[in-house]
């Protein structure tokens, strides 16, 4: 079976058309263009299918909450404009008439590490993706936790913060406001306003800029806020993260060792592992919701 899957998010849209054993063929990459709204981004999709033949499904995961029973955006924030309500799966269907299943994006994440990466060796794990925003997924036993109204594990949406915290603008008082890529690259820029993304900002990193290096252990602590509170609910075996910043291995061992100053010591065995699919983890988890 071949199935064409898309992997929507803030930032870039993969596409690729993905097997069983968890190859990738075709694989192509597009700036989302998500502050043009969600009617445009989807559009842009249907444009970029459209140049794929010889697939059986097609499976999309995407950034927002997704009610995956019917594949429409539950709710989608500001990161992409205009993109609540939208029902994706039967616009999908009425333009190439194959099956279609919708799925949030790091639910899919979370499939696709438990079936094809580092999620095979574990029953209970989180995933978190750390990028535009913050994404979440809680498997139990193997499947995901939806919820009422399976939209569950926002957890770019825990407060972390006092609602009447800082009033720079930065939105309201969420984990990802403060955890994600995107704040971190904000934080930068009050230092160092060369630092206009990750790249830079790593690059300057890398030659011992200390100021930086500051900034990068204020943000990791943000991080660990996060997963410390997460810990202490779920007691998870494993914490899988993810997105491009969490690709760098000493960065996971500083997020790990704040994590572990912040939780009890009955949680203290807790693994805080790497997506091991890297950016390809969406891709294969919404396959997979047709493969397995
Ligand atoms: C959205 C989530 C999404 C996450 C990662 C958040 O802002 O609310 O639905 O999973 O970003 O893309
Ligand atoms: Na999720």
């Amino acid at each position: 079976m071949k199935i064409l899957a898309a992997d929507i998010g803030g930032t870039n849209t993969k596409m690729g058309i993905c097997d069983e054993r968890g190859n990738i063929e075709q694989f192509k990459e597009y700036p989302t263009e998500s502050l043009m709204g969600g009617p445009h981004v989807i559009e842009k999709l249907l444009s970029e299918l459209a140049a794929y033949a010889d697939y059986d499904a097609i499976a999309i995961s995407t950034a927002g909450q997704v009610n995956s029973d019917e594949g429409y955006i539950v709710y989608a924030n500001d990161n992409i404009p205009n993109y609540t309500g939208m029902k994706i799966r039967e616009i999908v269907e009425n333009r190439f008439h194959k099956p279609v299943m919708v799925e949030n994006d790091v639910n899919a994440a979370a499939l696709g590490e438990a079936y094809f990466g580092v999620g095979e060796l574990y029953q209970d794990f989180l995933c978190l993706t750390f990028g535009t925003g913050i994404g979440g997924s809680i498997v139990i036993d193997r499947q995901i936790y939806r919820g009422a109204n399976g939209v569950a594990a926002e957890f770019g949406h825990i407060v972390t913060h006092p609602l009447s915290g800082k009033s720079d603008g930065e939105g309201k008082p969420y984990y990802e406001t403060y955890a994600s890529a995107t704040a971190l690259v904000r934080m930068a820029q009050q230092v160092d306003s060369e630092c206009v993304d990750g790249k830079v900002f790593f690059g300057k990193i890398r030659l011992g800029n200390e100021p930086l290096q500051q900034i990068l252990h204020a943000w990791t602590a943000e991080v660990a806020i996060g997963l410390a509170s997460l810990i202490h609910i779920f007691n998870p075996s494993a914490i899988i993260v993810g997105g491009g910043v969490m690709e760098q291995d000493e960065l996971v061992r500083l997020v790990e060792v704040q994590t572990q100053e912040l939780i009890m010591e009955s949680f203290a065995d807790v693994k805080i592992l790497k997506a091991s699919l890297g950016n390809k983890a969406g891709l294969l988890g919404a396959a997979s919701l047709f493969l397995r």
